[in-house]
């Protein structure tokens, strides 16, 4: 059984939900610094003769560091990916983690109902699970998109070794692939995460929950209602029992072990 959030009041009064867990954020810190490291030293390889990929090779102590550098981030990236693959391996196998991010038949109705609801035909939007199909589908689009991205990027590391195994022209097909698909998540994090997280109206100037690791009840009741209810039944906000808020020690306290693991699967 996956455990339940904790629930705090914060100094100025709001009732705050927790969303990520500690080591969920370090999750996030990881895969999010390791793909900038991946994009500032992938890019200048593939448009090598841009005036800016001259430069940041410069900056970065030449080809050969910046190729390294690379190497470096992606090995990273691929322990981080499989560490994820197996928790969520481990808390489906146990049973003690909600698979809150699998898309399901349910996602496509939310995505149909909310389409009427922005074209007039239904007055209110559906209600959302804990993570909405947008979310769901840019998780799913960051899990295949890495699993090219690592797959592809060992035949480019080991070129030579896997080439005795499969033809040639795999090898130069996951290049190409390995390339373009760098430019399509470049392009999908820019619009869609960067809005999702940063610009859109109902979290600018910053949705902070991935670094705090908590949401305030009251967004949660407007965008993630079913899971409001869940936590709350119908009571009003005003009617919600929250603890005081946790010293920053306490809130990152390794000795509070991972199970609000549940919120990813
Ligand atoms: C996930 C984000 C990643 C991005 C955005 C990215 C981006 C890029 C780009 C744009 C290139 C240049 C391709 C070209 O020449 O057209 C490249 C090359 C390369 N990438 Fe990645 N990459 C990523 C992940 C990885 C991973 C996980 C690995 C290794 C496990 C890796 C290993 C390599 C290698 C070996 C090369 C060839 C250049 C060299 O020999 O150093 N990449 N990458």
């Amino acid at each position: 059984m996956s455990r339940r959030p904790r629930i705090i009041r914060s100094k100025d009064g709001h009732v705050l939900v927790e969303r990520f867990s500690l080591f969920r954020r370090f999750e996030h810190t990881v895969v999010a610094s390791s793909f900038i490291v991946l994009l500032l030293t992938g890019f200048p390889q593939k448009f090598a003769d841009g005036a800016f990929s001259h430069w940041l090779i410069g900056a970065l102590g030449g080809l050969e560091n910046t190729r390294l550098i690379h190497r470096i981030a992606g090995v990273t990236f691929v322990f981080q990916s499989a560490l994820h693959a197996l928790l969520i391996l481990w808390g489906a196998v146990t049973g003690r983690m909600r698979m809150v991010l699998m898309p399901g038949p349910q996602d496509v109705r939310d995505l149909l109902a909310n389409m009427s609801h922005f074209v007039g035909r239904r007055r209110h939007p559906p209600k959302m699970p804990v993570f909405d199909y947008r979310q769901k589908f840019e998780y799913m689009g960051m899990v295949l998109g890495g699993l090219l991205m690592v797959v592809s990027g060992l035949v480019l590391m080991y070129p030579v070794q896997v080439g005795q195994w499969v033809p040639g022209e795999i090898v130069l097909a996951l290049r190409a692939a390995h390339s373009f698909e760098a430019v399509l998540a470049f392009v999908v994090l820019l619009i869609w995460h960067v809005y999702g997280s940063i610009l859109s109206p109902d979290v600018f100037p910053l949705d902070t929950s991935i670094f705090t690791g908590y949401m305030s009840a009251e967004h949660l009741r407007e965008h993630h209602a079913l899971e409001y209810e869940r936590l709350f039944g119908d009571a009003p906000l005003e009617a919600v029992e929250a603890e005081p808020q946790p010293t920053p020690a306490e809130v990152s306290s390794p000795a509070r072990p991972g199970p609000a693991d549940e919120r990813h699967g």
